[in-house]
């Protein structure tokens, strides 16, 4: 509050005349000066106004002294500044004034120039004051607004984040749409387990507790576990057979191609020796060597299936490699290419061995793009989490064969509903759905043989976290 003339200062003595003296002198001076014969009269005043200056006696009989009266004017109004005066000054009394809250010591009888220097020091003091208190809240009202502003843009920063990652997550999608929501599901699934993890009192993870910040930085490392998947190629990403498209049309055409001439070479060699055209025989023919093309073709559909291959098919795939049919150049050709003979080899599953690692190398990339991302240091976590979400317990994961003290504890319980989420997805095109029971089988399976971590497992199914995604992509409850 600035100080405007006239300023309202306060005297207050018993001494009528030596009060009104001061009054008088002060409101010659410019001052809207005012006076009290007392302390409560006093008080009454300062209810009414504020005076950032009062004159007090010291010794007032009856009633208030004056540091008891400064003390409750203090109270009252901190702001006001009080100076004593008193005809019986000791040094110590002086000291004890100003130790109890007085700015200033007068000692009567004094001059008038005292009083006016003594009050221009109080006025001075006072504006400076005023000046701090108006600076500090100006400086309280920066930090506000800056905090604010800071926050926002926090907020938009998080929000910017949270769209690049949503971003990322429809582009892996996008590559593989079989596999269409299993991110945001492994993302439920892991922030579930984790609370989950957080709720159990005891066991080898009872003394564990994630913060919020390291439930996010689980979230973003599930979200985008898989994103590598954009470095693998398509037709690789989405096999759903050993062969597949024109590799396979190409065996059909072939078939057929050898049919047709073996029929042709027969009937020619039969024209050229005379002999005359019988349809029986013909027919025969034809059906012997369809019977034998439908065979082969059966052998190809039923090894090409991604299921494990019996042994006794894949003897009888050998008898393949030596077929041959007549090239249209007229050369002779071999029905089988080696490699398509190598891929219907195959004994589980669709990929062959340098397929496989191709996909696998999917951590690699998500490993290389996460840290391409200059994360903050409390979500610092992020790549490391997801590079380990194939590694298992046993050392027999992908791709470092980390063991299970090296592996994050975060990566365990993303691998277990990372796996519960392969299993339970609806039409991957490589296999079929399967039930959330006889998922739960095989995660305990894969427990047991140490390939997933058993108390990370035990939690899942105790806590029922697995519910958390049911109805989204996966098979109902059975
Ligand atoms: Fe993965
Ligand atoms: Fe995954």
């Amino acid at each position: 509050m600035p100080l405007t003339p006239p300023i309202p200062i306060l005297i207050v003595d018993d001494e009528a005349d030596l009060r009104n003296l001061l009054v008088e002198a002060l409101t010659d001076e410019g001052y809207a000066a005012a006076g009290a014969e007392n302390g409560a009269r006093a008080l009454d005043l300062v209810h009414q106004k504020h005076f950032p200056v009062i004159f007090t006696d010291l010794n007032m009989p009856g009633g208030l002294s004056g540091l008891e009266l400064l003390r409750a004017i203090h109270d009252e109004d901190p702001r006001t500044l009080g100076i004593l005066m008193t005809g019986y000054a000791t040094t110590e009394a002086a000291i004890q004034a100003l130790k109890r809250g007085a700015y200033d010591f007068i000692q009567k009888p004094f001059k008038l120039v005292e009083i006016q220097a003594s009050l221009e020091r109080a006025l001075e003091h006072y504006r400076l004051l005023r000046e701090n208190e108006e600076y500090q809240q100006n400086l309280e009202c920066m930090v506000e607004a800056r905090t604010e502003e800071i926050l926002g843009l926090k907020n938009d920063i998080e929000r910017l984040f949270e769209g690049f990652v949503n971003a990322s997550v429809t582009a892996i999608e996008a590559r593989d749409p079989s596999t269409s929501g299993h991110s945001s599901r492994v993302a439920e699934l892991t922030v579930g387990l984790a609370e989950a993890v957080n709720r159990t009192p005891n066991g080898p993870y009872g003394a564990l507790t994630f913060t919020p910040t390291q439930i996010r930085e689980i979230r973003y490392a599930s979200l985008l576990h898989d994103f590598g998947k954009v470095g693998v190629r398509e037709q690789v990403l989405v096999k759903a057979k050993k062969l597949q498209g024109e590799r396979l049309e190409s065996i059909y055409q072939r078939l057929h191609q050898r049919t047709l001439e073996t029929m042709r070479d027969r009937m020619l060699e039969a024209w050229s020796q005379g002999q005359p055209f019988d349809r029986d025989h013909v027919g025969n023919l034809l059906r012997r060597q369809e019977e034998e093309t439908r065979h082969i073709m059966d052998l190809v559909r039923r090894s090409n299936e991604p299921t494990v291959l019996p042994q006794e098919v894949a003897r009888e795939l050998d008898t393949l490699e030596d077929l041959t049919y007549q090239h249209w150049s007229g050369d002779p050709r071999i029905l089988f290419e080696p490699s398509d003979l190598d891929l219907l080899r195959i004994p589980k599953g669709s990929l062959s061995a340098e397929e496989r690692e191709e996909i696998e190398s999917h951590v690699t990339h998500t490993y290389r793009f996460l840290t391409q991302i200059p994360w903050t240091t409390e979500l610092a976590g992020v790549p490391d989490i997801a590079y380990a979400h194939h590694e298992r317990l046993n050392g027999r994961g992908y791709p470092r064969r980390l063991k299970e003290p090296d592996i994050p504890i975060q990566s365990r319980l993303m691998a277990v509903t990372d796996v519960y989420d392969a299993l339970t997805a609806a039409d991957r095109p490589y296999k079929a759905a399967v039930s959330v029971e006889r998922s739960l089988e095989i995660l305990d399976q894969e427990a047991r043989v140490n390939l997933l971590d058993k108390e990370a497992l035990r939690i899942f199914i105790d806590a029922r976290i697995y519910e958390l995604t049911l109805g989204r992509g996966i098979t109902p409850v059975p």
